[in-house]
């Protein structure tokens, strides 16, 4: 009965391909409970002890991770001599026989990481030896230090690329790796090292090179002309330097984030260093210091204890930073270090940047001039510094030409140069959040007021002055934009009366945030902004929903944090129900009785309240989730609402019974003195 199996699943596979090609899910079942996934075995999470023996013979890929393989024995491979990539990761494994490889000299890649190969590595050492085809290697997560992990490599002088992250490795030296003659790629990342003694010198072909988090407090005499990425992010690194050469560097990426650098670092004069990464660091540029003074020929000193003998290597920073040629620099990133000023000229040196990012750092004055030739840069990031000026040196032109994105967040402006975004031609996304700036026109005040004009800059598209302590916008501040996406967020003062001054955007705008801005009055109105589909109205103090919403095709409202009471029972109609995906609605005051259209949203085809688990009504002093209310709770709705009349009706209903009691007893009462008036009456007429 097993015979026909694998024909069978050879058919399927052959049909699945047949029909889609681009179908990844093209799998069939195969004995010992893997599967066939296009052309790999996978036995992932099988609880397989050893590797199963009754696969298809010709398997070239097999997946054996998270099972608990201890050992791959002489025989384990004998069955499949066509792999060429096997997975054992996550298994336990502790020992490869040395035997294990050698029915299998075509196998290419192989991953066992998450093991406790360290156990015994020796022997795992001969079988990984017996690969001569092999190589990619991941032993993440082994437990293995630095000679344990040059015994493993030592004869796989064919491998390209070598993983040995997350192991206990804490120096290397010129031994650890030397065969590795055909290294292009070295993970050592989530290690303990914290030296490094010429341990990369064999590696002639290495290109990228991997040291994050380790403990490393400096790379001096760096050298490795061939390498191009260099990552030693994380680590405690204080100073960079390159060793003094003319020699052209194939450097394209040095990530040095989240270290302790105290300077600029030193770079190879000659490189194509095009992205440099430096956020996180304590650097500050000490050329000229906030009091004036000049430290313009400073020099450093560098004491290199090599062995018993002593170097002094003298670096002049700024000559050194001068002479690295950056023309091909693209990306700096040198957010979060403690820089108050950048060096005269040090932007001109880099006429390809299209990225810089100087966010977080404690700049107080920023000058942009047309000599720094940045004709590239799309992205600047100035946000939360301490600016309180933005100075523009030089004539009227164009500057910034490429510019896209402006991010000024978080400083202390209060203006910026006029005319500043009709010279930035290509300007799409100002961010002036938490300033305190004002709009041009100021309402009722001349125009020199110091103010932000935006008018008629018709690139602009996205546009925040959240926090910004707007007075009341008046006038037509956006005139001439056409912006798409504002951010009016937290101007607790910006909405006095209509939205008149939004008139040049009706058209345009797509998103409009409008959070915590005092806005209380339902009737604020809204209509005439057509091609809005993203309203944020949270934080406010809204009791009733705007009437017109209604008429709008949002797809997403915000309406947490108001007053609302309830909704009203059409929300779900047409146009703005049906175009409505996402409408969120948590910490109102809704009453549990009015929840009508609550039920109504639960239905609305399309409709999502992301938040609809916080959502919460209140009835008298509780709290409930509108989803699950009580049944006495449910009652005395019922009573307070649905049977209002009957209530009336009963309430009325003892009143009019004692009213027609006291009127039969009365009138019981009277009734003798009526039939005796009567009788007198008629008495009178008697004819006796
Ligand atoms: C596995 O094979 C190796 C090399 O062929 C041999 O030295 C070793 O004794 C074998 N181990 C076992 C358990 O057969
Ligand atoms: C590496 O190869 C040499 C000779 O081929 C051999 O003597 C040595 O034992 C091998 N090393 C390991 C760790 O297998
Ligand atoms: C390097 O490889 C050669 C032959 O492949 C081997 O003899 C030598 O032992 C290896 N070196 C080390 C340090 O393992
Ligand atoms: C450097 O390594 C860290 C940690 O793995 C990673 O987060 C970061 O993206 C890497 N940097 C680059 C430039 O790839
Ligand atoms: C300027 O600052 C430096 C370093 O903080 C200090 O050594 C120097 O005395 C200061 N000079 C003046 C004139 O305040
Ligand atoms: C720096 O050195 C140059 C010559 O090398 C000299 O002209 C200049 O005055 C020096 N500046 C300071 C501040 O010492
Ligand atoms: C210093 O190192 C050299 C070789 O590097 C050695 O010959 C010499 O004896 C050492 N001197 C001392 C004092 O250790
Ligand atoms: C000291 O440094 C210089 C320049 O960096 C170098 O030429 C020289 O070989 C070094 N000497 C020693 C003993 O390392
Ligand atoms: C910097 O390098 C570029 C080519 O990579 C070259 O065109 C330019 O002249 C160099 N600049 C300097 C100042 O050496
Ligand atoms: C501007 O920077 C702030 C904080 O640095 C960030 O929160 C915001 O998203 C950025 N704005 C844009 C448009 O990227
Ligand atoms: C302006 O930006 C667009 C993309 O938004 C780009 O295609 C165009 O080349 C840019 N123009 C300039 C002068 O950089
Ligand atoms: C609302 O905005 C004001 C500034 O106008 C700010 O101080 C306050 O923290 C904001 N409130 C919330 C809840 O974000």
């Amino acid at each position: 009965m097993e015979a026909p199996l694998p024909g069978l699943s050879l058919l399927l596979l052959l049909l699945a391909a047949g029909w889609g090609g681009g179908m990844d899910a093209a799998w069939a079942p195969s004995p010992g409970g893997c599967e066939l996934v296009q052309s790999i075995m996978d036995c992932t999470g099988r609880q397989l002890s050893s590797v199963p023996g009754n696969l298809r013979g010709d398997t070239e890929e097999l997946l054996l991770d998270d099972n608990t393989i201890r050992a791959l024995g002489n025989a384990s491979l004998l069955l499949y001599p066509r792999l060429w990539h096997l997975s054992v990761a996550r298994n336990g494994l502790e020992l490869i026989e040395p035997g294990a490889f050698l029915s299998s000299p075509g196998l290419q890649v192989l991953s066992l990481t998450d093991n406790l190969l360290f156990t015994k590595y020796s022997l795992t050492a001969a079988a990984l030896s017996a690969l001569p085809a092999l190589r990619t290697l991941d032993l993440a997560g082994n437990q293995l230090t630095e000679d344990m992990v040059s015994v493993l490599v030592s004869n796989l002088s064919s491998l390209e690329s070598l993983s040995v992250a997350r192991n206990i490795i804490m120096r290397l030296d010129s031994y650890t790796f030397t065969n590795l003659t055909q290294l292009l790629e070295l993970n050592l990342e989530k290690n303990y090292i914290f030296e490094i003694d010429q341990a990369f010198e064999g590696l002639q072909r290495l290109q990228r090179l991997n040291i994050a988090y380790n403990y490393l407090p400096c790379l001096v005499g760096f050298d490795l002309t061939q390498l191009r990425v260099l990552n030693a992010s994380n680590n405690i690194i204080e100073w960079f330097l390159t060793l003094e050469s003319d020699d052209p560097f194939e450097l394209e990426v040095l990530d040095l984030s989240h270290n302790r650098l105290l300077f600029f670092p030193v770079l190879p004069r000659h490189s194509k260093l095009h992205s440099l990464l430096l956020q996180d660091n304590r650097m500050s540029f000490y050329q000229r210091l906030p009091n004036g003074t000049s430290l313009a020929n400073v020099t450093v000193q560098f004491l290199i204890i090599q062995g018993n003998t002593t170097n002094i290597t003298t670096v002049r920073l700024w000559d050194d930073l001068c002479y690295s040629n950056l023309s091909s620099l693209r990306l700096l990133d040198m957010s979060q270090n403690q820089v108050w000023g950048l060096p005269e000229d040090f932007l001109a040196q880099m006429p390809s940047l299209t990225q810089l990012k100087l966010n977080q750092n404690c700049l107080e004055v920023f000058e942009l001039s047309e000599e720094d030739s940045l004709g590239m840069l799309t992205e600047l990031d100035l946000s939360q510094n301490e600016l309180v000026e933005l100075g523009v040196k030089g004539g009227v032109g164009d500057f910034l030409p490429s510019l896209q994105l402006f991010n000024l967040s978080t400083n202390r402006l209060r203006a910026l140069p006029p005319g500043i975004f009709t010279r930035t031609r290509n300007i799409t996304t100002v961010d002036l959040s938490r300033n305190r700036v004002d709009l041009c026109p100021q309402p009722g005040e001349a125009e020199h007021l110091s103010c932000v004009d935006i008018r008629g800059v018709g690139t602009l598209t996205h546009l925040s002055l959240a926090g910004c302590g707007l007075q009341g916008l008046g006038g037509r501040p956006f005139q001439g934009t056409s912006l798409m996406h504002l951010d009016l967020s937290d101007n607790r003062q910006a909405l006095s009366g209509d939205l008149a001054w939004l008139q040049d955007l009706v058209l345009t705008l797509q998103v409009l945030s409008l959070r915590n801005t005092s806005l209380s009055s339902a009737t604020v109105d809204f209509s005439a902004l057509s091609s809005l589909v993203r309203l944020d109205l949270s934080r406010n103090s809204l009791a009733a929903f705007p009437a017109s919403l209604g008429a709008l095709r949002l797809r997403s409202l915000d309406l947490r944090d108001n007053c609302l009471r309830a909704l009203p029972p059409d929300v779900a109609r047409a146009p703005l129900g049906t175009s409505l995906r996402e409408l969120y609605l948590s910490r109102n005051p809704y009453n549990c009785c009015t929840l009508g259209w609550w039920d109504t949203l639960q239905r609305a085809e399309g409709l999502r309240v992301p938040d609809g688990r916080e959502v919460t009504c209140s009835h008298g002093s509780h709290t409930l989730s509108p989803n699950a209310l009580p049944e006495p709770v449910l009652q005395s709705c019922r009573w307070q609402t649905a049977d209002l009349a009957l209530l009336y009706l009963v309430l009325a209903l003892p009143t009019c019974l004692t009213l027609l009691v006291a009127f039969v007893v009365v009138f019981l009462m009277l009734k003798e003195k009526l039939l005796k008036m009567v009788k007198t009456r008629c008495g009178v007429s008697s004819p006796y």
